[in-house]
């Protein structure tokens, strides 16, 4: 793809997410917040969705995981043990002509030079010195700049602190949410019967000062994150990393991306916290982009706060009597990263009697509304009370929308365009013949059937 064609794509993505109610820019009506989204009355129902399949996969599908959700605000204790304060960074510059404060590694990156944002400030500013004729500030153009120096993204509050000067002893908000399970490794160790190996899956929010924030919802200061902690003994963490990357793989195919929009890339320069990590990345329409990591964190977490806290997280082996530290191997997914790859998947644009037909072909289970229902005209009350029975019937089992506005044409244009999969349509045999009409998205073909094999009809489809 051209990155003319590049941003086509991403501009339509934008748009239909705009218009349908997708997703919101933050505060609009006040000129916007920059890199903070809302996501409207589809965008929650799909985000939903997505983490109803995240959260079914790694807990109910399995034995060895359980669930957590921890606060969002922890005590800053946490935050100076885990290493966050001091080297939670990336490479930060500033063009001397516009001020403009940008990343480095990124704008290394989109020249073609290879960076990376856990590359010391020495090494990098290195590779800056070596291309900086390549490098351009995108705001003004001007090629003039700071040295990079490590920015720290963990975002402040005052939380609890009366004294006036919060500054000298910030509260965070969670820069990650493991940071919540580490902590609780002991409640949940004693409180359920979990033995190791296990682990403990959260879905919650973390907030990150990213310097740049571009390309949507790909990256933004605000965001969810799907994480889940597997906790196993010294040794075995070669053959649990492996395990765990085959599953994530999968996850995505059960999701039906396809195979070929997805690539692995190991890192050589590791975080603070790492042993090693690979990324799963996903061919979103500005190329291939980190969509969720999967680290081997040995000993490193608990380690730092069974030392910063004085308390003993070593795990007690009921059969070998061994003491230990376990090691960690961590799964980190973010929702809106997820989100934005099932929208660019499965965007579609068809022409169809001379018109085009926009369709989000979502599997069923992703889709925000499963079954719309339609009475053929609004101006009959014997078919628009026929249609309210039958979707008060449906609206039991699945999200379901009555929509009785303008011709079933448009309207069938309209839930495509959101990706419902099955539009059903009450007309004058459902009141004569008790037969309602099904059309489907894809194929758009329609079939009859009697009003009472409804149930069992979508049973076999969802
Ligand atoms: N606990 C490990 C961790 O947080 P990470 O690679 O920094 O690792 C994991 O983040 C995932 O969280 C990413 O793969 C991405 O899906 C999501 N993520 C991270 N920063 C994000 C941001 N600024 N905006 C949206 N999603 C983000």
């Amino acid at each position: 793809m051209t990155k003319k064609e590049a941003n086509n794509s991403m501009d339509k993505i934008v748009s239909l997410c705009k218009r349908r109610g997708f997703v919101f820019p933050s505060s609009e009506i006040y000129d916007g917040f920059t890199a903070v989204y809302d996501f409207g009355p589809y965008g929650v129902e799909l985000a939903n969705n997505i983490k109803k399949e995240w959260w079914k996969a790694m807990t109910q599908l399995r034995d060895d995981v359980v669930g957590l959700d921890s606060a969002i605000f922890m005590s800053p204790k946490i935050w100076k043990a885990s290493g966050h304060v001091k080297g939670f960074s990336d490479p930060l510059t500033e063009c001397r002509k516009c001020h403009s404060r940008l990343r480095l590694d990124t704008m290394l990156e989109e020249v073609g030079v290879f960076a990376d944002e856990k590359m010391s400030e020495e090494e990098i500013n290195n590779i800056f010195n070596e291309n900086k004729d390549k490098i351009k500030c995108p705001n003004c153009g001007a090629s003039d700049f700071t040295p990079a120096k490590q920015f720290n993204l963990l975002v402040q509050s005052n939380l609890g602190n009366f004294t006036g000067d919060w500054s000298k002893e910030p509260t965070y908000l969670r820069g990650e949410t493991c940071q919540g399970i580490y902590v609780n490794f002991k409640n949940v160790l004693d409180s359920s019967r979990v033995k190791i190996p296990f682990g403990v899956a959260q879905i919650g929010k973390a907030f990150r000062n990213e310097i740049t924030a571009r390309q949507f919802i790909f990256r933004t200061r605000e965001f969810e994150q799907m994480e889940m902690q597997y906790f196993i003994k010294p040794g075995d963490d070669a053959q649990y990393y492996e395990e765990w990357r085959q599953a994530r793989w999968s996850f995505y195919l059960s999701l039906g991306i396809k195979e070929t929009n997805l690539k692995w890339h190991k890192h050589e320069n590791l975080v603070f916290y790492a042993k090693e990590a690979y990324d799963i990345e996903y061919n979103f329409p500005f190329g291939f982009k980190e969509l969720e990591g999967v680290h081997a964190r040995g000993d490193y977490d608990l380690s730092v706060h069974s030392q910063a806290s004085g308390q003993d997280l070593n795990y007690l082996d009921p059969v070998s009597n061994q003491k230990f530290i376990p090691h960690v191997i961590e799964t980190s997914a973010g929702v809106g990263r997820t989100f934005l790859a099932v929208l660019t998947e499965f965007y579609r644009e068809e022409e169809l009697d001379g018109d085009l037909r926009i369709v989000l072909a979502l599997p069923p289970k992703l889709a925000p509304i499963k079954i719309a229902v339609f009475p053929l005209l609004k101006n009959k009350p014997e078919l628009v009370a026929k249609a309210r029975e039958i979707f008060n019937q449906l609206k039991l089992d699945y999200r379901c929308e009555f929509d009785d506005n303008g011709n079933i044409g448009k309207r069938y244009r309209r839930q495509d365009e959101i990706g419902t999969p099955f539009c059903l349509t009450i007309d004058f045999d459902t009141l004569e013949k008790d037969e309602v009409t099904v059309r489907e998205r894809d194929g758009m073909q329609q079939v009859k059937i009697k009003v009472e094999e409804i149930k069992n009809y979508f049973q076999t489809k969802f």
